[in-house]
C-alpha cells in the first residue's frame, strides 16, 4: 500500500531523511518510532504531498507521491503534527467544510459528517466550538476529518502528543478501531504507544531506518532476545572487571553488560550470538572460575532496550531535544 524507495530530504545543507526505504502492507498498523528529530514528520509530509523529496520515489496505492498528488490525497487520511485549528469553527461546520474541500458528493456530506463524528465519539459536541474543546476532542474531529473521505492510508504523526492519560487510552483505542478499514501508519517517540498500538514497527534514528520488523520479532531477534542474566556472589575478593572479561569470552556470548557490580551480588545481563543458547557454557565457565553462581535465567529485552540497543539513543523518553536546529 505503500512503498518507499531511497527517500532522502535535506534542508540546506542538513540531511533529515537520508536514504529510507520501507513498505507497509494493506491492513497493517505500523508504528514510526523515533525520537525527536528523527525525521518522522519530514518522511510523513513527503507521503502525504505537503513537500517533495530531495531524491527517492514513494507511492501510495499505487500513485507517485510527486506525479500524482492528488491521486495520493484522495486515497490518504492525514493528521498533522499540528492540525490546522479552526477554534471559531463549530465540530459539525469544520467537517461539512472538510468533506466539501475534499470533493465528496454533496448530497452524502450531510450524512458522511454524522457517521465519521459518531465513529470518532465527537457527535455530542458537534454543534461546539473547537476552539472550546479540551485536547483528546480535538484530536478526534482531527482524527475525524482525516477518515472522512473514507482513505485507504491513515498517515497519523505523534496523535497523542500532549493528551493525558485517559485521552491516550481512548485515542489509542479509537485507532485500533480504525486499522479493520485502513491501513495506518503513525508516528511516535513513545515506545509503549508502539506496543499498544501497532503490529509492525519501523525505527528510525537520525534520519535513517534502522530496523524495520513485527513487534514480536523484534523483541526476540536474535542477538537482541534470548539474553541470560547472571548472579554470582560477591564474595570480595572478586574483580567485576575479570568476570565480565571471563563471561565475554563463552563460545556463544556475543555482548556482556553490567547490571550491578557491587553489593552482595554481581548481575550480568549477557546476550547470545544468532541462534545460539550460551548457557550451559556461561554456567560451566563460572563453576570452573569457582565462583558462585546465585542464579542464572533466561531474560528477554523489553522493546525498550532493544530501541536502545538500535539507536545508542539513551533518552528515548522523555523525548530528547530536536537535533539539527541549526541547520
Ligand atoms: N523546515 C525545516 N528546515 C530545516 N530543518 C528542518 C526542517 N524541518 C525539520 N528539520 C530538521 O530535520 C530533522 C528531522 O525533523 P522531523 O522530520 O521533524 O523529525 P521528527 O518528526 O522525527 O521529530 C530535524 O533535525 C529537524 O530539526
Ligand atoms: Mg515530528
Amino acid at each position: 500500500m505503500i512503498q518507499v524507495e531511497g527517500l532522502t530530504k535535506r534542508y540546506a545543507r542538513h540531511v533529515a531523511v537520508d536514504n529510507i526505504s520501507f513498505s507497509v502492507d494493506k491492513g497493517d498498523i505500523v508504528g514510526f518510532l523515533g525520537p525527536n528529530g528523527a525525521g518522522k514528520t519530514t518522511t510523513m509530509r513527503i507521503l502525504t504531498c505537503f513537500m517533495p523529496p530531495t531524491e527517492g520515489k514513494a507511492t501510495v496505492a499505487n500513485f507517485d507521491v510527486f506525479e500524482q498528488p492528488f491521486e495520493v490525497k484522495k486515497h490518504i487520511g492525514y493528521l498533522p503534527e499540528a492540525p490546522p485549528v479552526y477554534p471559531e469553527m463549530s465540530v459539525r461546520d469544520y467537517l461539512t467544510f472538510v468533506a466539501r474541500l475534499k470533493n465528496l458528493p454533496s448530497g452524502d456530506i450531510r450524512n458522511r459528517v454524522e457517521q465519521v463524528m459518531e465513529r470518532c465519539a465527537v457527535a455530542d459536541v458537534a454543534p461546539k466550538l473547537i476552539g472550546k474543546l479540551s485536547k483528546g476532542y480535538r484530536q478526534r474531529v482531527g482524527l475525524a476529518q482525516a477518515i472522512i473521505h473514507n482513505p485507504d492510508v491513515l498517515i497519523l504523526d505523534e496523535p497523542t502528543s500532549g493528551l493525558d492519560p485517559k485521552q491516550i487510552n481512548e485515542t489509542r483505542e479509537l485507532i485500533k478501531s480504525l486499522s479493520g478499514e485502513h491501513t495506518i501508519i503513525l508516528s511516535t517517540h513513545i515506545l509503549p504507544e508502539v506496543e499498544a498500538v501497532c503490529e509492525k514497527v519501523i525505527i528510525i534514528n537520525k534520519g535513517k531506518v534502522v530496523a524495520t520488523d513485527s513487534v514480536e520479532n523484534l523483541k526476540n531477534r536474535a542477538g537482541l532476545g534470548g539474553a541470560t542474566q547472571v548472579q554470582i556472589e560477591n564474595t570480595g575478593d572478586l574483580d567485576p572487571v575479570a568476570v565480565h572479561q571471563r563471561l565475554e569470552q563463552v563460545a556463544g556470548v556475543s555482548k556482556v553488560l553490567d547490571r550491578l557490580t557491587h553489593g552482595p551480588r554481581l548481575v550480568f545481563e549477557i546476550e547470545n550470538l544468532q541462534g545460539q543458547n550460551a548457557r550451559p557454557d556461561i554456567a560451566r565457565a563460572i563453576v570452573h572460575a569457582g565462583w558462585n553462581l546465585i542464579e542464572l535465567k533466561s531474560s528477554t529485552m523489553t522493546l525498550e532496550e532493544v530501541f536502545l540497543e538500535l539507536t545508542g539513543s539513551h533518552t528515548a523518553q522523555p523525548a530528547p531535544v530536536a537535533a539539527g536546529e541549526v541547520a
